[in-house]
Order: C-alpha cells, then sequence, then structure tokens
C-alpha cells in the first residue's frame, strides 16, 4: 500500500468505525500523524501481533517506530489520561521519546470539566446528550468563552498561573453550588494540579502548527486522525445529540493548522453496518435479534465508557451525507465480517418524513427524531470471512453488498477490513 500525498482519516457515522486501525496501517507510509480535535472522549483501538493498544489522545501512529506523533491545538487535551496512555506504551514497550508533540495552544481540561460534565448531564434527566463525561463539552465552552481557559502555555506562566486557576475556580464553584448544589472543587488541589499538569506536559510542548508546516516543506508525509464522526460534528451533525467540536473533515484545518489544500486524499472509515453511543437519533437502530447480533460478533462495547453501542443496519442516507459533506475521495470499509450468517441484510436508502420521502439528510433535530428509514434488501452470506486474504475471496453476496453501498454512498470503497488485526485488511487498490 502506498499513499498518494497527505491523508485524511475521518470518521462518516457517529464515531468507533475503526479509525485507528486505519490510521495504524496509513501509519507504515507516513512521517507525521496527528490528531487535531476531541479529546479523551476518543477511544482508538489498535489490534497487532496479539497486542491490543487503547489510545485516547495520543495518536495511533506511534505504534510504529518512526513516525511523529503530534496533538494539536483542536485538541482538548486531560494531562491526567495522557499520563495514564504514556505509563501503557511503556508497559507495551513502545518507545516515545523525541517523537511525540503537544501543542501549546491546545486547551487543558480539568477537573472542574469533568465534574461540570456530569453535573450537567444529571441535571438533563432523559433529555441528556450521554456525553462520556470526560469534560469535553466544558473545556470547548470555556474556550469559545475565553475568559475562563487555561491552554498549554498557560501552565508554564507560573507568574500569573495560580491565581488565574484561582479566579476559576472561584467562578465555576459559584456556579455549580447555585446550580447543582455541588460544593465544587478545591482551589489549592487544582493549583497544585496545573503545577503537576505542567510537568507532565513540558518535554513534549513545542509550536506544531510550524513543526507541520516545516515537515510539509521538507515533503514529509502527513496523516491526519479523525476522532468521532461527521454525524458528531457540532455544526453538521445530529446537534444537540453531537460534540463540541467539528468533527466532520471540515474541522482539520481549524484544528491542525494545516491548510485543506495540503491534503491529498480524503479518506472516509465506515462501518458495515451503524453503531452509536449515548442518546439522539440513530434512525437504523435494532432494538432486536437482528442488533444483539451485531453489539456481540462485533464487541459492540465503548472503548472509553464501556456502554454498549446501539447497533443497526447501514445507513446509506446518513453516510452518503457525510461522503458528501467531507469531501471524501475514498472509503475504507469497517467490520464486514460482522455481518456474516444473516439470511438478509437490510439497507437504509433514504428517510420518510410525515410521508413524503426526504430528498436530503435533516439537520434539523425536530424533523431527525421523526423520520422513518425506508429500506432495500440484500441477500446475506453464511460464511465466516476473517480469514479471506482478497477481495476477490469474499462471497459473492459479500462482494455485491460492498459494490451496493459504493452505489448508494457515492464513493468508492478502497479497503476492507474483516477483523481486527492489521493482517485482516483487503486492499482493493494499492494506492491510497
Ligand atoms: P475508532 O474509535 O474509530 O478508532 O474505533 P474503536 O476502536 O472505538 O472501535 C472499533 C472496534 O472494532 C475496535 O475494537 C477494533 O479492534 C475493532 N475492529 C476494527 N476493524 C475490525 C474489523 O474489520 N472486524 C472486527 N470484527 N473488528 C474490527
Ligand atoms: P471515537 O474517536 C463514539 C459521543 C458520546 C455522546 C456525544 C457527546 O472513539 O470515534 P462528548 O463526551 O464528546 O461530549 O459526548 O458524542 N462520542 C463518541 N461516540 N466514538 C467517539 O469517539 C465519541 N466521542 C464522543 O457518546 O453521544
Ligand atoms: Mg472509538
Amino acid at each position: 500500500m502506498k499513499l498518494r500525498g497527505n491523508t485524511l482519516v475521518i470518521g462518516l457515522q457517529w464515531g468507533d468505525e475503526a479509525k485507528g486501525k486505519i490510521t495504524d496501517i496509513l501509519s507504515e507510509q507516513a512521517d507525521v500523524v496527528v490528531r487535531f480535535l476531541g479529546g479523551s472522549n476518543a477511544g482508538h483501538t489498535v489490534v497487532t501481533g496479539g497486542q491490543t493498544f487503547k489510545l485516547h489522545l495520543i495518536p495511533s501512529g506511534i505504534i510504529h517506530p518512526n513516525v511523529l506523533c503530534v496533538i494539536a491545538g483542536g485538541v482538548v487535551l486531560d494531562p491526567e489520561i495522557f499520563e495514564l496512555e504514556l505509563n501503557d506504551l511503556v508497559a507495551g514497550h513502545i518507545k516515545f521519546d523525541g517523537r511525540l508533540k503537544i501543542s501549546q495552544t491546545a486547551h487543558v481540561v480539568f477537573p472542574y470539566h469533568k465534574l461540570e460534565d456530569q453535573l450537567k448531564e444529571n441535571s438533563l434527566g432523559d433529555g441528556k446528550i450521554g456525553t462520556t463525561a470526560r469534560g469535553i463539552g466544558p473545556c470547548y465552552t470555556d474556550k469559545a468563552t475565553r475568559t475562563q481557559a487555561i491552554r498549554v502555555c498557560d501552565l508554564f506562566h507560573l507568574e500569573q498561573l495560580d491565581a488565574k486557576v484561582r479566579d476559576i475556580v472561584n467562578y465555576k464553584n459559584r456556579l455549580f453550588l447555585a446550580l447543582y448544589n455541588s460544593p465544587g472543587v478545591n482551589a489549592d488541589e487544582m493549583v497544585r494540579k496545573a503545577h503537576r499538569y505542567g510537568e507532565i506536559l513540558r518535554p513534549f510542548v513545542c509550536d506544531t502548527t510550524e513543526l507541520l508546516q516545516d515537515a510539509m516543506a521538507a515533503d514529509k508525509r502527513l496523516v491526519f486522525e479523525g476522532a468521532q464522526g461527521t454525524l458528531l460534528d457540532v455544526d453538521h451533525g445530529t446537534f444537540p445529540y453531537v460534540t463540541s467540536s467539528n468533527a466532520s473533515a471540515c474541522g482539520v484545518s481549524a484544528g491542525s493548522g494545516v491548510p485543506a489544500k495540503a491534503i491529498r486524499t480524503f479518506l472516509g472509515v465506515a462501518k458495515a453496518y451503524t453503531t452509536r453511543v449515548g442518546t439522539g437519533p440513530c434512525p437504523t437502530e435494532q432494538i432486536n435479534a437482528a442488533g444483539d447480533r451485531i453489539r456481540e460478533r462485533g464487541h459492540e462495547y465503548g472503548t472509553t465508557t464501556g456502554r454498549p453501542r446501539r447497533c443497526g443496519w447501514f445507513d446509506a442516507f446518513a453516510t452518503r451525507y457525510s461522503v458528501r459533506l467531507g469531501g471524501i475521495d475514498k472509503v475504507a470499509l469497517m467490520l464486514l465480517d460482522v455481518l456474516s450468517g444473516f439470511d438478509k441484510l437490510l439497507i437504509c436508502t433514504g428517510y420518510r418524513y410525515r410521508g413524503q420521502m426526504l430528498r436530503s439528510f435533516p439537520t434539523d433535530g425536530e424533523v431527525m427524531k421523526e423520520v422513518e428509514p425506508v429500506y432495500e434488501e440484500h441477500p446475506g452470506w453464511a460464511e465466516e470471512i476473517d480469514q479471506v486474504k482478497s477481495f476477490d475471496q469474499l462471497p459473492a453476496n459479500a462482494q455485491s453488498y460492498v459494490r451496493r453501498l459504493e452505489q448508494l454512498i457515492e464513493a468508492p470503497v478502497a479497503i476492507v477490513s474483516v477483523g481486527p488485526d492489521r493482517a485482516q485488511t483487503l486492499m482493493r487498490e494499492e494506492t491510497i
């Protein structure tokens, strides 16, 4: 496999499309791998040679010994999770010295962000979003509000840091008490943590925008590892049941500081069916034996929270929307092996709303709540396919399923995945 140029990996559904696996595979051809949004709400899995790595903040490229890994400014970084991940890498015998960089402009997630996330969710009852409780929304909120934010570079201005932390904690605690009757967090402890966070992060911090621009000037190959998925994008997803950043391809430039035109290939990643964690509409969800079968065969339990994922049929109408929105050139279709053994598979080709077929994917939350999926049927296949080595060896019905999805989503499927391991990957094109 070769890369034509700098490549973006982006989820086309509601996250967990196996972006980690694809990023790891592309990393073999990459000099630099960049995370540019989200935080430890992400959970990316890489499986190789019997070892499994679960990464939340550190780019999946880290498993490859020569790849430089960058956490760019669009990320909201929890130093405590980052430290745990470093320990996991050490335990897994992965050396990262000198090849892990963090942007000085990334925003820092503090314990009060996680508390705020939980208190807010608990107060919403049935209307909750079902967040990962990792403080992501509150940290991005503070970024947008500006005056309550702490960025990585702030951790090193010790003359100002303590007063800044105390001011923020004072403000947050008044809010927590008034809105949620919660005592909040301890200011001294937050100040101590801020100092410790600086010590944890110091060896890794630099101006990553300049670093990436220098890398491009030196003709290095960059891979951008998306997190979450297009339908969780705060502007273009199923609002309000989304994350708090631009998780579609639209977010790569702002999050990384690299102009979008510097990226040659936009590679979309989709599961061969649909999953979603948390609340919010998921029109093709199957709360029945079919959904349970997908969950058990696909081990569909959250990498970050362990929550059972909601499972259902492939939604070609939603995925085509993501393809168009992101200018997706090619698609990696993942977890096809999970669908073995179904007599028939359903594919959602459109939505009906109050008796009418919708022309476009609804971005109005009230409409989205009410849509009914319209399906076509596709014959299934009985054989297990996890040991298949090429696309041509797949059962005829599996091949035609992939071809039908390509037609419906209007993008070619260049990669088909039939198992979690690197080796269980069928390349339909040698150059991506
Ligand atoms: P990400 O967040 O997009 O990186 O995806 P996750 O890691 O959260 O979830 C994908 C899960 O599917 C992980 O447990 C992977 O190891 C697993 N996986 C990846 N590709 C395949 C595949 O083709 N078949 C099966 N059965 N599992 C896969
Ligand atoms: P990766 O990168 C799946 C979902 C949460 C919730 C909503 C908002 O592993 O694909 P947040 O904590 O971000 O405020 O939660 O978004 N969510 C994800 N779902 N995969 C993810 O990341 C997700 N990151 C956030 O479940 O519904
Ligand atoms: Mg995940």
